[in-house]
């Protein structure tokens, strides 16, 4: 209800001027380090899912903060997981995506054989804010031959329209809040 919401975001710490100046930095650990506010968290990300549960495979999640979320979500839906991780982590054969941040590019990988054709994926990740690593992750998914089902995010910063790069793809988020 309205009191595990305020709970849960009391538990969001908000960080201004990190990394750099202007960036409000949203901290999820509080909410990681409190058996009330995890388990509050996981119901929400469970119940606000953007499509059924028998619509998708596997939850796929990135690098580094995704894996606090999609391993769990994973776990509790009895889902595989597939880690996208950042560039240069894997062994060879990878299969990669780059993508633009703020200032240069960065890429993420994953391994050739991690999904295979026809698979359907529901991509998890702690936060978007422009979108650019959400596709960069789904083209990934994409191009090996895999079906992106959806996109469950626990926060959505708004005004910068990273929903709506998303385009049509079924997408929930718990917690919406200014970037
Ligand atoms: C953060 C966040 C998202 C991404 C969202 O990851 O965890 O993955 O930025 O931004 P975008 O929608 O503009 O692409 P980041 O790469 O900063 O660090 P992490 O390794 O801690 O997840
Ligand atoms: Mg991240």
């Amino acid at each position: 209800g309205a009191e595990d919401a305020a709970y849960l975001i009391s538990k969001i710490r908000t960080i201004p001027g990190f990394p750099k100046e202007g960036i409000l930095f949203r901290d999820f650990m509080p909410a990681l380090a409190d058996a009330r506010a995890f388990g509050i968290l996981m119901d929400a990300l469970e119940a606000a899912l953007p499509v059924s549960a028998d619509d998708f495979d596997v939850v796929a999640g990135l690098e580094a903060r995704g894996f606090l979320f999609g391993p769990a979500l994973a776990a509790r839906l009895g889902k595989g997981f597939i880690a996208v991780r950042k560039a240069g982590k894997l062994p060879p054969e990878t299969v990669s995506q780059s993508y633009d941040l703020e200032y240069g590019q960065a890429s993420v990988e994953i391994e050739t054989n991690a999904i295979h054709e026809g698979v359907r994926v529901l991509i998890v990740d702690d936060l978007i804010a422009t979108g650019g690593t959400a596709n960069a992750a789904r083209s990934l998914i994409e191009k090996c031959g895999g079906t992106v089902a959806g996109f469950s995010f626990v926060m959505e910063l708004i005004g910068i329209n990273g929903m709506e790069s998303l385009g049509s793809y079924p997408s929930s988020s718990l917690v919406r809040m200014p970037a």
